[in-house]
């Protein structure tokens, strides 16, 4: 049995499903991440996990032990789990101290002495990199040091599951970067289960262990990045995770996972991907811009070699954007900051066959 069990829960809000059967097992010292777009139920269903609302369906298990479920569900100060919001909620009169010093005292732990509490509370503070500044108070520090600040407090309990809620969005570019590799490393080092919401692709695909992909109240793919990437298991995925060309074709046979599909004039050889799918009839194609090369392949790999004209380039610093109209379809093409063409060219595309995905869902 995994350390956490999500089993066929499902959260209304009125008539509207926030959240429909979804299930999940999670090990410990594991690192996911619910992405999806706003409203898709994501922040739903971390406050089911950490028992601020009650499933109208299904159970949570912890070690064993059933947290929620319909008939009731622990309260949250009692799931030893930590909880870390996007507006870090720290006490502006309180110094860094005592801002993380009331993480143990709201815990309501049984009598830790006031030797311990210091100790804990500078170790967590060393841990977040904020040793020096335990006198200061929040006003007196910068966003990523208040944000520092939430982080501590919720350690400080020593916590088996951390939970965190877009808990990077309100820095800026940089910090948001830094701060990354900073809760990858803590987590290595804690060993604490963190289950992170946001939903910024890169963000989740640094971090985590593995993605959860929510859409409309659903779990729509479980991965771990690279899967989630390259092998998405629908439109929306694929989408959702980055720029994708979707290139719609007629199917015109297969040889088990191998189709070959007509675009305009040009055949290309596709992966089957994902539901079953008939032999003939209309398809989409999804294609990553970067799976696209200019000019004749000489690897190995099985490719696709077609033929295109550009439209334009787009320079846009560490690559180019070519848009090259194939006939029937208009292909984005991301290539080196090296490479040119004037728009009307004429250019051979290759195209890996791993790369060309058929895959179903709602374009
Ligand atoms: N307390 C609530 N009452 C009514 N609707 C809610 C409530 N909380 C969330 N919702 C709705 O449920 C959906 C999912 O919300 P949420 O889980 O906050 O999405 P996300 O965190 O992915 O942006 C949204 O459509 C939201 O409006
Ligand atoms: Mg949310």
């Amino acid at each position: 049995m995994a350390f956490i069990e999500i089993e066929g829960i499902e959260k209304r809000f009125g008539s509207y499903v926030a959240l429909a059967d979804i299930n999940l097992a999670i090990e410990a010292r594991e690192f996911v991440t619910f992405l999806g777009p706003s409203g898709c139920g994501k922040t739903t269903m971390l406050r089911t996990l950490a028992g601020f609302l009650t499933p109208d369906a299904g159970k949570i298990r912890v070690d064993g032990a059933v947290l929620s479920s319909v008939s009731g569900s622990v309260p949250p100060e009692a799931r030893r789990m930590g909880m870390v919001f996007q507006n870090y909620a720290v006490w502006p009169h309180m110094s860094v101290f005592e801002n993380v010093a009331f993480g143990l005292l709201v815990a309501r732990e049984p009598r830790v002495s006031a030797g311990e509490i210091d100790a804990r509370v500078r170790r967590v503070l060393a841990a977040v990199g904020l040793d020096g500044l335990e006198g200061r108070h929040p006003g007196q520090l910068s966003g990523g040091q208040q944000q520092r600040v939430a982080l501590a407090r919720s350690l400080v309990v020593e916590p088996s599951i951390l939970l965190l809620d877009e808990p990077l969005s309100n820095l800026d570019a940089k910090l948001r970067e830094r701060m990354r590799t900073e809760l990858k490393d803590l987590q290595r080092r804690t060993g604490i289960t963190f289950i992170y919401v946001t939903h910024d692709q890169a963000e989740a695909m640094a971090l985590s262990d593995r993605i959860v992909v929510f859409n409309k109240g659903r779990v729509q793919q479980v991965g771990n990045p690279r899967t989630v990437y390259e092998r998405p298991a629908n439109l929306f995925v694929a989408d959702f995770m980055g720029l994708v060309n979707k290139v719609e074709g007629q199917l015109e046979g297969r040889d088990g996972d191998t189709l070959c599909v007509r675009v305009g004039v040009q055949s290309l050889l596709a992966q089957a991907h994902g539901p079953a799918m008939a032999t003939t009839g209309p398809v989409i194609l999804a294609i990553r811009p970067e799976a696209i090369r200019l000019g004749a392949e000489p690897g190995a790999v099985a490719c696709n070699v077609i033929t295109g004209n550009v439209i334009d380039s787009t320079f846009l610093g560490n690559i180019v954007e070519h848009r090259i109209d194939i006939g029937g379809a208009v292909l984005r093409v991301q290539a080196g900051r090296w490479v040119f063409h004037a728009p009307g060219e004429r250019v051979v595309l290759s195209i890996p066959v791993e790369e060309c995905l058929a895959v179903g869902g709602e374009a």
